[in-house]
This record gives structure tokens, sequence and C-alpha cells, in this order.
């Protein structure tokens, strides 16, 4: 079996610095130490829920109207990029998968399921060692702060290319109450401000950051307004004309600023820039269908494994808090993030193997080797080896997240992100946009940890024109043509997982969504060797049985920020937001 190449003392090193950067760069969120059952909103018509109630808002007033899935999830999103600036943007980009019912059950009997990549690129002049020092060690923060760490922007046109085809109201109109909220301001929450205070430093370091979040480089406190007056106005030039911020004036600021502060990203970059439709990856799960997005993200691809591996376990007689089902999954995430780590990377340069890793035979192979009694050291989890892999076949044809579904049926499950809190801590002067630092999502050198402690080798290294790897996973559940579930999260490495487990709560445990968000969640991702379970969500008992067996128990505040949409038996429409964020269900 191939060694990733990963020195001993890297692994102590990210041990060591995975939780620091988690809890500064924003990751974690406030959460009480036990998490408070969310709140459940029912509606028979249409439901947008997402991590604002601004937001969510904003897309119920557009199904209001009568515009449908697309364009409330479009309002939405503009929205979010200023109520929620330190989440994600139009300074950032994503994925979005959408679901359309059968027209006709005679000719289609599932719903068609598409998927749409605006996840940011590396610039043309990025290069695979450009965050190594002289010393040719990874320099931890280049990729994390600044100029140099922003990827070309991807949300724009990616709102754009869905609504251009599948929109019905105008586009302007779907950005008219996120214009509102930056031009006549909104009230900062604590989850802001304790976000703002964790990258103050950063942020104070450039003019127009410091000019747009601060007040004079002090944090703004709970409850104070902020007005985004530059944003208005960039995104009123968007209502207008959205190639503005592409090959308009909003892209000449961008290069123009770039160019002057040691970044990468040229007006050719912005030009090219092209959202990708790719096929979701879809498997079988009991007698539900569940899509997800396929690579550049890792995040379809390890869930369809887990949920292979999972196999025909009884998982609702076990228990979901039972030993064994935290074990078995446990164990099941650790062979799907060592893969990763392998495996996974921007298909468009390197040959991801997504059949085989999603293959049944591979899953009841690794389910096999899988001792229920004691977990496998993580020095002996390996990515498996390519000639391995080789052997499993596809055996059958087939950091913000919102959700909305209309009238129709038309389902947005869409994840999107700048990556960290506030991303590089850039604004381009003049426009009010904040940028990514999504760079850091490429592994800088092989086996040195990303901001997420996740490792990846020579499919996700750095190249020109590349996407960096995600775990981003929007996921849309449907059985025998109907819809049962949309949901995603935000937690970088966590994300896969999260989704995985209000995935399971509601298939398998029949929880609705205001209890599938709720749960506690456990955590594992291979390296760093560490099950991380949620406080006040595991009995002693549970801990204790858990160690017994040689995981690293490590208990953690909440983390993740879920949505979902659930459809109840008889139709109904239930939603709710995670109980860990700010986030709010709204009915149409
Ligand atoms: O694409 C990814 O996987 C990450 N850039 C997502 C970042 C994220 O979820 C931040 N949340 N805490």
């Amino acid at each position: 079996m191939p060694q990733i190449r990963f020195p001993q003392l890297k692994s102590q090193i990210i041990i060591l610095i995975y939780p620091f950067f988690l809890s500064l760069l924003g990751c974690i969120p406030n959460s009480p130490k036990s998490v408070p059952l969310a709140k459940l909103e029912r509606s028979q018509q249409g439901m947008v829920v997402s991590a604002h109630p601004l937001a969510s808002e904003a897309g119920q007033l557009i199904l209001q109207k009568g515009g449908n899935a697309v364009d409330a999830a479009v309002a939405t999103a503009f929205a979010i990029s200023v109520v929620e600036p330190f989440s994600a943007g139009i300074g950032g980009g994503g994925f979005l998968l959408m679901g359309t019912p059968p027209e006709n059950s005679e000719t289609q009997k599932e719903y068609k399921i598409q998927a749409l990549d605006f996840r940011e690129r590396s610039p043309k002049a990025a290069t695979r060692d450009m965050y190594l020092n002289q010393e040719g060690e990874v320099d931890q923060r280049a990729s994390l702060d600044g100029h140099l760490a922003v990827g070309v922007p991807g949300t724009v046109a990616g709102l754009y290319t869905v609504h251009k085809d599948y929109g019905k109201l105008p586009w302007s109109e779907l950005l008219q109450s996120a214009i509102g909220y930056a031009r006549d301001g909104f009230e900062v929450s604590d989850r802001f401000v304790s976000r703002l205070e964790r990258r103050l430093e950063v942020i104070n370091k450039n003019p127009a950051a410091k000019a747009a979040f601060t007040k004079n480089g002090q944090p703004y406190q709970p409850g104070d307004l902020l007005i985004q007056t530059d944003k208005a106005q960039t995104l009123e030039t968007i209502a207008e004309n959205p190639q503005s911020f592409y090959t308009g004036k909003i892209g000449e600021a961008i290069a123009t600023d770039m160019a002057a502060n040691g970044g990468l990203i040229t007006l050719e970059d912005l030009k090219d820039y092209t959202p990708i439709w790719r096929q979701p990856v879809c498997g079988e799960f009991r007698q539900a269908r569940v899509c997800a997005m396929p690579p550049p993200s890792s995040g379809g691809v390890h869930l369809l494994q887990i949920l292979n591996i999972i196999g025909e376990t009884n998982l609702p007689q076990w228990g979901r808090q039972n030993p064994d089902t935290i074990h078995l999954l446990t164990e099941a995430m650790g062979v799907a993030y060592a893969d990763r780590s392998k495996y996974l990377g921007d298909p468009d340069f390197v040959q991801v193997p997504v059949q085989e890793l999603t293959s049944r035979s591979y899953a009841q192979q690794v389910r096999q080797e899988i001792n229920l009694e004691q977990a496998k050291p993580v020095t002996e989890v390996q990515p498996a080896a390519p000639e391995t892999l080789r052997n499993y076949i596809w055996e059958s044809p087939n950091t913000t997240h919102l959700t909305v579904v209309d009238e129709e049926r038309l389902v947005i499950s869409m994840t999107y992100t700048i990556n960290g809190s506030f991303g590089a801590g850039v604004v381009t002067a003049g426009t009010g946009i904040l940028l990514n630092n999504e760079m850091d999502d490429f592994a800088a050198a092989p086996g040195v940890a990303n901001l997420y402690g996740l490792v990846g080798g020579e499919a996700n290294a750095i190249a020109p024109k590349k996407t960096p790897l995600s775990s981003m996973t929007p996921t849309i559940v449907t059985q025998d043509g109907q819809l049962i579930m949309a949901t995603g999260s935000p937690g970088g490495s966590t994300i896969i997982t999260t989704v995985l487990q209000v995935v399971l709560n509601v298939l398998e445990y029949k929880m609705d969504a205001a209890q599938a968000v709720s749960a506690p969640r456990f955590h594992h991702q291979w390296l760093p060797d560490k099950l991380i379970l949620e406080t006040g969500g595991f009995s002693e008992a549970t801990v204790n049985e858990l160690q017994r067996r040689g995981h690293n128990v490590e208990m953690r505040d909440g983390w993740g920020n879920a949505n979902a949409i659930v459809v109840t038996e008889s139709g109904v429409l239930e939603a709710a937001a995670d109980p860990r964020g700010e986030g709010e269900a709204k009915g149409e």
C-alpha cells in the first residue's frame, strides 16, 4: 500500500494547531453547551431556510411574488452576502444542486438533479509552490490572509447562470432586498461580532476592509447598525449587469487592487471565469436516492461512501447514541477521509475514481475489515491502493447553506462560501466586496494540513486555473419521484459528517427537520486522530466505551450550521435551521 507522505512531526503540529485555527477563523460557533431544539416551520406551499432571518425573508418575499425556488435562492444568496458577509458572498464561490420534479410520471420517473459548480478557481499565475518560503516550508498565513489567498470568485456568475436558464422573475428584482440591507443597514448579531473580533487584526491591515467592517479599527457591538454603502452600489451595478463583475468596472477594480497589493488575479482571470454544470453523484440508500455534489467537492463521494459502508446495518435497532453506532460510523469516516487525501481533486485536472470510491463492493470490503470492538489506529488506515480500487467497478448506472423548495417542488440546495471567517480579510477598495481565502483549500504541500486539518497530495496540488478541493455537500434526497429532503451545512472538514448525520437522522431515525439538525454530532476525519463528540450530547458511559475501544475522544462545543427541508408523508414542507446558528426557516 502506498504511504501518504506525512511526517510524524507534521502530524503533531497539525493536532496542536488545528483546533486553534478553527476557532481563530470562526468555524466553531459559540453555541451553548447543550443544543436546544430548533424551531420547526411548516408550509404547504414554498419554504426558504438559510443562516440568517433577513436572508430567508428575502427569499420568502420572492416566493410570495410568484418567483420559483431558483429566484428565491438567488435573492437569499445575495442577501446572505450582505447580512452574513463573514461566511459567504459575491467575493467567494460555491455549489448548487437543483432538483426538478418529474413533469410527466409516465416518461420521467425520478427527480432530475443537476449540479452547478461556481467555486473559485486559482488564478492563471498560481504556482504549485506559491505558499512555500525560501526554506521550502509552507507559510501558513499566506494562503489565509491577504491578496495572495484569494481565488477567482464565482458567485455572481453562478447565480446568473442558474437564473438565466431556470429563473422566472427578472434578475434585477432578486437583488433588491440585498441592496436595501446594504444601503439602509441591519443590526449585527453576537455571532457577527465574535467572528469580527477574531479576525480584527487581519481586517485592520486592509484599509477597505477596516472601513467596511469596523468603526475606525474597533469592532461593531451587537445591535449596532452596519451600513455597507459601497456594497449597495456594487449590487446595484450587478443588478443592471452581472457581467460587470467580470468584464466591467467591478472586475477592473478587483484586478487593479490585486496588482497593487501582490495579488495574482487579473482581468483576464475574471473574464475567463466560467461556472460548470456537472453530473451529481447519486446512490441508493435503503429505498431513497441520495444525490450530492461531485468533485471538485469531496462531499458527495464521501457521503455516499459512508452510507455504503453502513450498508445493511440496522442502525435504528442499534440506536443513535449507541457506542456501536458511533464506532462503526467513525471507522467509516476515517477510511473516507484517508481516501479523500489521496484521490480527491479537481476532476478537470486529475482522474478522480468516483465510481470506485462510491461502489458498493468497495464499501463491503471496508465494512468487513472494520473491527467492531477496536478502533483501527490511524497509522494503519491508509488510502486504498490504486490497484485495489481498480477491482471495484460501478454496479449500477446510475460555509453557508440555504435550502429552498417552491410550490411546484422545484428544490435548490446550495452551499457557498468565502472559506474562513471574513475570507482573506481583504475588501476590494471602492466595491465593498469581501474576498475569499479559498486558495487554502488546496494542498500547499503534500501532507501539510490546511485550515481544517485536512491533508492532501498530488490530486489537490495548486496549478493555474484549477479548482481547490472542497467538502461542501449540498444534498437532495428523493424516492419514487418524490422529494424527501434537502440539506447542507458549513463547517469545513466537518461538513460531510454533519450532512451524513442529518440525512441519517431523517432516513434512519425518522426525526423531523428540527430534531435532525439539532441532534448532537460527532466527527472523525482520519487526521488528526481524534473522535470529536459534541459537548453535552453523549453519556459518560458512551464516552468511556468509545475510549475503551481505542478512540481518542475530544469533547467540543457545537459545530456546523445545517438546515434542512423535509417533506412529510402528507406532502407538507417542514424546515428548520440549526439552533447552533441564527438561521430561520420561512414558509411562503
Ligand atoms: O469548501 C470547503 O470545504 C471549505 N472552504 C468550506 C469552508 C467552511 O465551511 C467554513 N465554515 N466554517
